[in-house]
């Protein structure tokens, strides 16, 4: 069956079919071609979008931007403190304005119910940029720079997140995974594995299921073995600092290292982190969490700096895979 996507919000991956990914990755990958061949594509010409941070963003931000212009379309930028949204205009009747205006509204923030309303109430495809719980743009583009790098399909890759196994990213990568057949290890603390919400493993089982894909969560090294892909991404999440004390101490055995690299027994192992990454002491949060006492590097500049890291290429790649997505729903 053909794959129609316009009109189509993007909140979560679990709301598509794995030939509509499997679309917006080849739609990717075309448009990559395209703009490394300088091939003018501009489908959006005469749209206009506007994008709704509710937290900090260098990627996504830049992303929506850059793939908005490229392809022609005009872009609105507006944040908390310099906007109504949120202080003295509710998210419903925020919506209801910026869907008259606007051909389609990112947002980042907090809340799932956030981007589910704006599309309810806005009228128009909403692409979510980030919530506490999913951050489904950064899959497609993890989901690219895989294909672009391991010699198999998806359906044969093993993805070992290690870390915050509750967080964001973790859940789009099951979300991701489970949707394309794939493997996927949450390899974590029994304490942070305990506070996974069952109703969502429960849905992820039942896409699994379907698709042939494993979702696993551990806390035995030994799930490291064959992994294609060690994944990591920071402990403490936008909005989480207070918790920077209990996570050094729940997560310290599962920083990204090269024993942790080499105990996946494969040599050609990428390593992966959506970024922003705390590798260094070349950040103030860094700096100053270690000023207290705590070392909140989720990964050793070694293994971020090696041959095997990819994360430059998966940051590019923010770009594309959100071009494909506005032009497939608006374009
Ligand atoms: N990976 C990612 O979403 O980066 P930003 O927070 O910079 O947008
Ligand atoms: N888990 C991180 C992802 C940043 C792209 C956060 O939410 O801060």
């Amino acid at each position: 069956m053909a794959v129609n996507l316009k009109g189509k919000s993007f909140l979560t991956l679990m709301d598509f079919s794995p030939s509509e990914i499997r679309y917006l990755l080849d739609l990717a990958h075309d448009l990559k071609e395209y703009k490394r061949s300088g091939t003018i594509h501009q489908v959006l010409k005469g749209k206009t979008i506007v994008l709704l941070f509710e937290k900090t963003s260098t990627r996504t931000r830049c992303a929506f931007e850059v793939a908005a212009m490229e392809e022609g379309a005009g872009v609105t930028f507006l944040d908390s403190g310099s906007s109504q949204m949120g202080k003295k205009e509710s998210m419903e009747d925020t919506a209801k304005v910026l869907g008259r205006f606007f051909d389609g509204i990112e947002y980042r923030g907090y809340d799932q119910k956030v981007v589910e309303d704006l599309a309810k109430f806005s009228g128009v495809p909403v692409w979510n940029g980030l919530t506490d719980v999913d951050h489904p743009t950064q899959i497609l583009a993890d989901l690219m720079t895989i294909e672009e790098h391991v010699s198999k399909p998806l359906n044969k890759v093993k993805v070992v997140f290690s870390g915050d196994i509750r967080n964001n990213m973790s859940y789009a990568w099951m979300y991701g995974c489970a949707k394309m057949g794939m493997h996927y290890v949450a390899y974590g603390p029994d304490e942070l594995a305990a506070q996974l919400d069952q109703e969502v493993l429960a849905k992820v089982k039942e896409v699994a299921d379907y698709t042939g894909a494993t979702i696993e969560i551990s806390s035995n090294p030994e799930c490291l073995k064959g992994a294609d892909v060690i994944y990591a991404d920071v402990w403490a999440s936008m909005g989480e600092e207070a918790e920077i004390p209990e996570r050094v101490r729940l997560l310290t055995p599962y920083k990204v290292t090269k024993e942790l690299m080499a105990s996946t027994e494969n040599p050609d192992c990428l390593f992966m982190h959506c970024l922003p990454s705390f590798h260094d002491f070349e950040t103030k949060v860094a700096k100053e969490a270690m000023e207290r006492g705590y070392d909140i590097r989720e990964v050793t500049d070694e293994v971020f700096r090696s041959k095997n890291s990819v994360l430059f290429d998966e940051a590019e790649n923010r770009m594309h895979t959100i071009k494909a997505v506005l032009v497939a729903t608006i374009g």
